[in-house]
């Protein structure tokens, strides 16, 4: 093993990722004695303007009844994520009101991501301007729309204050809400929650201070926290194991790669699932370097593994009656005078050779190495998430991800899982036709396709060839949603949102509870 490299950067990397809040109080007293700073309430859009929903009735009798007029002459319609706010003056305990959209009822699924979109942007707007303690009176009258709403203000009140040296103080934040569903509900999103700004804080850390070896002792601290089982290869474990992919990738940086394997066990579980995320802790392309904007936000191209940790975290919490597995190879991809060179052939776990023709294309051969090493722990459901193409981002853009499959059954089940979750993946194809692409001159196969069109498809096709025989696998592309370069909307912040993770732990529960 190397020595770690001493980090000239100017502020130290703390001990901890950022302090985020991810607890959120219940309160049963009536909202009008609350003793917040905000208290925020549901409008959606009706035919003739706003129409108070659920939980704010008790803020319109405290105000006199005149709640509507009121939002109705300050431009309020209800549509979803606006968010207006009004003074109580003096008659609630609260000094301020905030009624945020919930646009038009629909059917349940999309009603419960309106909720979690709405609570985070109340959140999100109401913590930028300073207000600390926030009561949520928005809907909540089962456990699904208890847990978005709790879920949705806790993802919104995140922030990455690392590197600054004035952050504004973390709300805290109370859920207006009572009843035996309310408990499970709130637990539920705390994990979630906690999971994603993981995920987040992971995806914003600099590659300067996160990287393989610091990525590791992160995964570490995880299992330590949540009794997750860990293994972590070094560089010389895996040149020695055989992980030629992972250790090409790595070979260019003085940050030598890693291989963390995480295992979350139940008593009483009859399947594995096995989760892989790449962790390209930065892409620069390497040999087949990146312009200058093309590697800005390449920071990012772990959010993969990072996905997986944090949503091992989550299942560690909430305890599904399934063994899950998750695998992060780590690697920094740098044009190094060590680099792997286009035209260099590598040979992978499990013994097929590879042309590397393009180094950018670098996440393929990290993940085909776990995929091929995934056999020895026989999964009955093999999952890997990925940054992996820049086609993906102009096929879908910034907010979908997509999802491929060697069995439909599965990649619709992938996509139904993440529609409970509330993150929008999409079903794509891998067409056979698109496979002889990949063939080398020299060896197996070639790291890219030689057909330009499609190149999310041709990804998912290499990696297709490690997966093992018989074994039911999806890819998910996440390479747009990882990362928000826009502005925040809903409970998404600029920077790492935290993709992936959510619907990576609904996929452990479907498992567990035979749905996929
Ligand atoms: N990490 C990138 C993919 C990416 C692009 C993620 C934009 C997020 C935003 C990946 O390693 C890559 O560079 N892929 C190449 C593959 C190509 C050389 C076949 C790409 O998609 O351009
Ligand atoms: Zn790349
Ligand atoms: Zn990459």
């Amino acid at each position: 093993m190397r020595a770690d490299i001493p980090c000239a950067c100017a502020r130290a990397p703390g001990t901890r990722l950022g302090r985020v809040t991810t607890t959120i109080r219940t309160v049963t007293s009536a909202v009008s004695d609350i003793g917040a700073d905000a208290v925020v309430i549901a409008i959606s859009e009706g035919q003739d303007g706003p129409v108070l929903a659920a939980g704010a009735q008790r803020v319109d009798e405290a105000l006199g009844g005149s709640l509507l007029q009121t939002l109705t002459a300050l431009g309020a319609t209800g549509k979803p994520e606006e968010v207006t706010k009004l003074v109580s003056g003096g008659r609630l305990a609260a000094p301020l009101v905030a009624a945020v959209g919930i646009g038009r009822a629909g059917h349940a699924q999309a009603d419960l991501e309106l909720l979690r979109r709405a609570a985070g942007a109340a959140v999100r707007s109401l913590a930028s301007a300073s207000v600390r303690k926030i009561a949520i009176a928005l809907p909540a009258a089962d456990a699904g729309a208890a847990e978005a709403v709790a879920l949705g203000a806790l993802l919104g009140s995140y922030s990455f204050g690392r590197y600054r040296a004035a952050t504004l103080p973390d709300p805290e934040l109370m859920l207006v809400a009572s009843g035996p569903h309310v408990g499970g509900a709130v637990t539920s999103a705390e994990a979630l929650a906690a999971a994603v700004a993981l995920v987040r804080d992971l995806v914003n850390t600099s590659p300067s201070h996160l990287y393989p070896e610091t990525f590791a002792a992160e995964a570490g601290k995880v299992a330590a926290e949540t009794g997750l089982g860990i293994e972590v290869l070094d560089d010389a474990a895996l040149l020695a194991g055989g992980y030629g992919g992972i250790s090409g990738v790595g070979q260019g940086s003085v940050h030598p790669p890693r291989l963390v394997r995480l295992s979350y066990q139940h008593q009483a579980a009859a399947k594995t699932v096995v989760l892989v995320g790449k962790g390209i802790t930065f892409d620069s392309g390497g040999l087949s370097l990146k312009t200058p904007k093309g590697m800005q936000s390449m920071k990012s191209d772990m959010g993969g593994a990072a996905a997986v940790l944090g949503a091992l975290q989550a299942i560690a919490a909430l305890r599904p009656e399934v063994n899950v597995i998750g695998y992060l190879p780590l690697a920094e991809n740098l044009p190094g005078s060590t680099a792997q060179r286009p035209s260099d052939v590598i040979t992978m776990y499990g013994g097929t050779t590879v042309e590397v023709l393009n180094t950018d294309a670098e996440g393929r051969l990290v993940l085909a190495d776990v995929l091929a090493r995934s056999a020895a722990d026989s999964p009955d459901l093999l999952v890997d998430v990925a940054t992996l193409t820049g086609s993906q981002v102009v096929a879908l853009g910034y907010r979908v991800a997509a999802v491929m499959a060697n069995d439909d059954a599965v990649r619709d089940g992938v996509v139904a899982a993440a529609a409970r979750a509330g993150e929008a993946i999409w079903p794509m194809p891998l067409p056979e036709e698109l496979r002889k692409g990949l063939d080398s001159k020299v060896a197996d196969l070639a790291n890219v396709s030689g057909e330009r069109d499609a190149g999310m498809l041709t990804a998912g096709l290499f990696l297709k060839e490690f997966v093992p025989d018989g074994v039911r696998w999806a890819h998910l592309d996440i390479a747009g949603p990882s990362f928000n370069d826009g502005e925040p909307y809903g409970y998404t912040p600029k920077g790492g949102t935290g993709v992936a993770a959510r619907t990576l732990v609904q996929i452990a529960q479907d498992v567990a509870e035979g749905r996929l």
